[in-house]
């Protein structure tokens, strides 16, 4: 038993040994009991007037926070007072939030009480989104030109209210204290954006609003509803009912992850769709709290469940049913008169729902085969002067666009849409990486950024062994966090041209509300910031520190996001001859990691970490993240292997990706294997279009009885195993010569073991060549892309 452990529990230690509490116990028996008594009073008056901790906890963080001693108190001497009408709606949201918690304001428009909370509006705030913010003990003011600016006040100042104002029930008196402070804030892009796929699985109205109110409460200004899909139309149409009759319902899905053998079903019937008066009372909602909804209505891709209504919108004659797995599909809408026509009555109907100047047409992920086999499409190519099916893409985006623009609509598109030539007005949101957006804004369009590898909630956001299956990649809160909208490509003139990013929620793999919610949170809570904060007053540490209060703020509100900043995550090191080097972080600051090496589970005994650990044989790793008083956050478990080109030298002839190398190249050689399920972890290394070619070097001379690699498949993510693999040695890393080589790469599972036997081979050094597979073939996703190579543990015996 050590010190720190009688510290903790002094009545539990042993009974030969006397502290100074102990006599206390045995001498001043009825003292104590007097003692006692005054304790319980005390906790019981304290428990009453125990008053939440002034925070000033706000994200996205002001442009300028000057915080003031003191604080205003909001009880029944509040009076709030709106001298202009147009600010009356925000205010009286301010008067429903205080009276959901029993708190009945008035509001007035001249001074009758002691303390006011006075809207005004003021010319010299200049951005139309922007607010001043007062707060004093008798007085809270705010100022803005526009009521938006107003409503983004109101959502600061429930930021700075204890968190109880997010829960329904009686705040006592007293109790409801906001700190005084001097507020000047406004955004840094005009489009702050989230989008939510409600095709594959869909969400209730009561779940959109709440997906909403997160919008809100993070000053975001656009919501991008992603309505149709392959596997549903969500949206009714009145002239062509058997969208929804027929289109929104799916007779069963996928089990599992779209890369599984063999595909699994559930049997189940599965839809849902939004009537036009639900939608309208989406847009109504959504308006409220300064938010434009901006529907997508996909085209021409991504389109089966409209096939499957209506067949007669393809190009061959069907029939289709609505699809039941995840990915991209070839039955498309075919480029004719019916189609058009058929399109503009859906759109017309979309425009009367929708007040939104943007309307998204989709454009992504559009298989070309139909096209290149209809006779009609490629007389079409002909009369048209096309070049190609891209020509033929743009012009029916063109076509599309030119219908919404006669409305007065402008359209936005996936970054597809600059193949074959952009439409004149489309706005392009950049998906598939920044190129698209770099392309559009030198052409002097507007663009939307919202790259795969910073935007894509869907992604892991941990690569914990717990976390529930996703469609892959990695995306941790610090990388969207990192996020800047703008590339450095851009001038300035063209930089205008980003309006700002967005994040998006695709849901394959997301069924429920709750899902929903700890995949968008908190990385929305990062990708608001990133819209908002100025970029040179982004500081990661401090947005992990409001976090925490943040994430109580939104678990008041019966919303459970995501909570990893107290995981602790591991770095092993290898591959630059100094051995292997282990490492322990987590992403808030607070508190300290506890570890093992001999596999323990970790208590608060446990050793505390503070330089890396040089490992030198197997081990079995733990460690937890410790705040003080209890352990906190995901541990760590984890199993390292030692072989012989563990620590080693390890050196690529060229560099995997940057977003796929996080454990640096290293890590194929770190006595770890990659995670079986994703390839997105620090321990694989993905390789775009390149052969993975290594030399490691060991030192010495040695000799060797077998390599054993492995390679990821996960042919919807573009990710295909490589044709073979051949193994050399050498002494002088001059000359080598061929000691073992496998036979052609084959398999269906994940992960595929490949093990070449090297028959005693010597050298100091060993090349490993990896020839990687070629263009992804047409008909697959991903098609005449070059395939993603991913390598892991390279195990040398
Ligand atoms: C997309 O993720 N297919 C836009």
């Amino acid at each position: 038993m050590t010190a720190h452990h009688f510290l903790q529990f002094p009545f539990f230690q042993n009974q030969g040994t006397k502290t100074k509490t102990a006599e206390f116990l045995m001498h001043g028996q009825s003292y104590l009991v007097i003692l006692y008594c005054l304790l319980l009073l005390a906790s019981c008056t304290s428990k009453e007037s125990e008053e939440a901790p002034l925070t000033y906890d706000i994200i996205p963080k002001p442009t300028s926070l000057v915080e003031i001693p003191g604080f205003f108190v909001v009880d029944q001497d509040v009076e709030i007072i709106v001298s202009d009408e147009s600010l009356k709606p925000v205010a009286n949201q301010l008067k429903e939030k205080f009276a959901a918690r029993g708190l009945e304001l008035e509001i007035v428009d001249a001074v009758g009480k002691n303390k006011a909370i006075i809207f005004e509006v003021d010319a010299q705030v200049a951005h139309e989104e922007g607010y001043h913010l007062t707060v004093t003990p008798t007085e809270i003011t705010i100022r803005s030109s526009k009521p938006a600016g107003a409503f983004y006040a109101f959502q600061t100042l429930r930021q700075l209210s204890p968190k109880e104002i997010e829960e329904n029930g009686k705040m006592a008196a007293g109790q409801w204290k906001i700190p005084a402070v001097e507020i000047k804030d406004a955004p840094r892009f005009s489009y702050r954006g989230m989008h939510l796929d409600v095709a594959r699985h869909f969400f209730p109205v009561e779940a959109v609003k709440e997906y909403i109110d997160q919008l809100a409460y993070h000053k975001m200004n656009r919501f991008h509803w992603h309505l149709t899909e392959d596997q549903g139309w969500r949206l009714e149409i009145l002239n062509h009912p058997k969208l929804t009759e027929v289109g929104a319902f799916r007779k069963e899905t996928l089990i599992g992850h779209a890369n599984d053998r063999p595909k699994k079903f559930d049997g189940k019937r599965y839809g849902g769709f939004y009537t036009q008066e639900e939608a309208r009372e989406i847009v109504r909602y959504a308006t409220e709290r300064y938010i434009t909804v901006i529907p997508e209505i996909e085209m021409p891709g991504h389109s089966t469940a409209a096939l499957a209504a209506y067949p007669e919108l393809a190009c061959t004659d069907g029939p289709f049913e609505v699809i039941t797995e995840w990915g991209v599909f070839e039955d498309v809408y075919c480029p004719k008169p019916y189609t058009f026509q058929f399109l503009e009555d859906v759109l017309a109907e979309v425009m009367a729902i929708f007040p939104s100047e943007y309307i998204h047409i989709g454009g992504d992920e559009c298989p070309k085969t139909r096209w290149k086999e209809s006779e009609f499409c490629q007389e079409l190519i002909k009369k048209e002067g096309l070049k190609d099916e891209h020509g033929l893409q743009s012009y029916f985006i063109k076509r599309i666009e030119s219908f919404l623009n006669a409305h007065g609509r402008n359209i936005i598109g996936w970054d597809e849409i600059l193949e074959g030539g952009l439409a004149p007005n489309a706005t392009v949101m950049s998906w598939r990486g920044v190129q698209g957006g770099i392309e559009a804004a030198r052409q002097g369009h507007d663009v939307i950024m919202t790259p795969t590898s910073h935007c894509y909630f869907d992604y892991y956001q941990a690569d914990h062994p717990e976390e529930p299956l996703a469609i892959g990649g990695f995306l941790p809160l610090s990388k969207v966090y990192s996020y800047e909208p703008v590339p450095k490509e851009l001038n300035a003139a063209e930089a205008k041209h980003i309006l700002g990013a967005q994040g998006n929620v695709w849901t394959e793999y997301i069924p429920t509300r709750e899902h929903l919610f700890y995949m968008a949170l908190p990385r929305m809570s990062a990708m608001a910031e990133v819209n908002w904060t100025p970029a040179n007053q982004k500081d990661y540490d401090d947005f992990t520190e409001r976090l925490t209060t943040h994430i109580e703020r939104l678990n008041a509100m019966n919303i459970q996001p995501a909570n990893h900043i107290f995981d602790v995550k591991m770095k092993i090191t290898s591959g630059n001859g100094d051995g292997v080097q282990v490492m322990f972080s987590k992403e808030n600051k607070a508190g300290t990691i506890l570890f093992s090496v001999d596999g323990k589970p970790i208590t608060k005994n446990s050793s505390e970490f503070s330089t890396p650990i040089l490992l030198s044989g197997s081990t079995h790793l733990t460690a937890q993240a410790f705040d003080g008083k209890n352990l906190v956050g995901r541990g760590v478990d984890q199993q390292f292997n030692w072989h012989k080109a563990a620590g080693k030298t390890i050196t690529f002839k060229e560099q995997p990706a940057e977003r796929y190398s996080a454990g640096g190249t290293g890590a194929v050689i770190n006595g770890v294997r990659g995670n079986t399920v994703r390839y997105g972890d620090a321990e694989w290394l993905g390789f775009e279009g390149k052969h993975a070619e290594a030399i490691i070097d060991f030192g010495e001379a040695d000799t060797f009885k077998k390599v054993t690699l492995h390679f990821f498949k996960g042919e919807a993510q573009w990710i295909y195993l490589p044709k073979n693999v051949s193994v050399y040695t050498s002494d002088d890393k001059e000359v080598y010569t061929q000691v073992g080589a496998s036979a052609e790469i084959k398999g269906d599972q994940k992960v595929i073991t490949v093990p070449i036997e090297l028959n005693s081979a010597k050298g100091r050094y060993m090349k490993v060549l990896v020839q990687r597979f070629g263009l992804i073939p047409d008909g697959k996703q991903g098609a005449g892309h070059e395939a993603w190579l991913f390598i892991d543990e390279i195990i040398v015996e």
